[in-house]
């Protein structure tokens, strides 16, 4: 495995390559990541993996400084699993001239209005640091396929439009939200937990799920089912940030004719802010 740090050497390296598949990430690497470069194995000869803290797409009260770098780690990580490349660029190398704060002598994308709902209501840099980032990723990399995580359902379907509308000949395959065993979603920020918080963080996947279940049984409308989750997730502790039913083809508030539905979720525990969901096939309730 080759760990590059240049956006040339690494173009060099790929110009030999037939197909890539691309992960991109920001480090830190738990099972969940390692599944997506799993899936990457599996549609193309060289799997290229970029670690990257991207300063752009984290407010100024986030918490970018404190974000884990493990590159060692991750390394032995990609290196265990098979992963072909490792591009770890530094923040000069991707924003030349970048002083740390804003941005504004920069090209940056100009997203739809669905980047300033539910996550990008709160974080209203991130969807437009993250698509900045990725469209330039894949301008270095230019892979064939490049594999996101469901868990971050916002993202990736944020991203799927950036590819369609901006012409990237690129696929977009999704993997699969990897969980421990009580249910609570993979992330890097779980390692923020001591260990009787981590037991009480399943509670937003939990609450997720009662959701699902009290749109199955019909009785009340979904604006309630979502207030009703939400308060409920308070009285445990939890600041609420969304509990939000979509339609997952759209990402548009679902109305009762939905059939594929997502049960979005971002709450934050002490200091710590998650977010998960739960995609479900609904038959349209008249
Ligand atoms: O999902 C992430 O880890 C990041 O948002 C991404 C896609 C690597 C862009 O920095």
């Amino acid at each position: 495995m080759q760990l590059i740090h240049s956006s040339a050497e690494l173009k060099g390296v790929l110009s030999k390559r037939k197909r890539v598949a691309f992960v991109p990430t920001m480090g830190n690497l738990h099972a969940g990541h390692l599944q997506l470069v799993e899936i990457a194995k599996q549609h193309a000869d060289c799997v290229v993996v970029s670690i990257f803290v991207n300063p752009l797409q984290f407010g100024p009260n986030e918490d970018l400084d404190k974000y884990p770098r493990t590159l060692a780690a991750d390394c032995e990580k990609l290196e265990a699993i098979g992963a072909n490349v490792v591009f770890a660029p530094s923040v000069s190398e991707m924003y030349p001239g970048f002083n740390g704060k804003s941005l504004n002598q920069n090209v940056t994308i100009n997203l739809p209005a669905i980047a300033s709902e539910l996550c990008g209501a709160s974080r209203s840099v991130h969807f437009s640091g993250v698509a900045t980032i990725v469209s330039k990723l894949f301008n270095i990399v230019q892979p064939n396929v490049a594999v996101f995580g469901k868990k971050d359902f916002q993202q990736l379907f944020i991203i799927r439009k950036l590819v369609n509308q901006l012409n990237f000949p690129i696929e977009i395959i999704a993997g699969d939200t990897v969980r421990e065993q009580d249910g609570l979603a993979l992330s890097s920020r779980n390692g923020k937990f001591n260990p009787a918080e981590k037991l009480q963080a399943a509670q937003l996947h939990l609450t997720l799920r009662e959701v699902v279940e009290a749109i199955k049984l019909k009785q009340k409308d979904f604006i309630t089912i979502e207030a009703d989750a939400a308060q409920r997730l308070s009285e445990k502790g939890w600041q609420v940030d969304y509990i939000s039913i979509r339609s997952s083809a759209t990402l548009q508030p679902a109305s009762k004719n939905d059939g594929n539905l997502v049960i979005l979720g971002a709450a934050t525990l002490n200091e710590t802010r998650l977010i998960d969901n739960i995609e479900f096939c609904a038959k349209p309730l008249n």
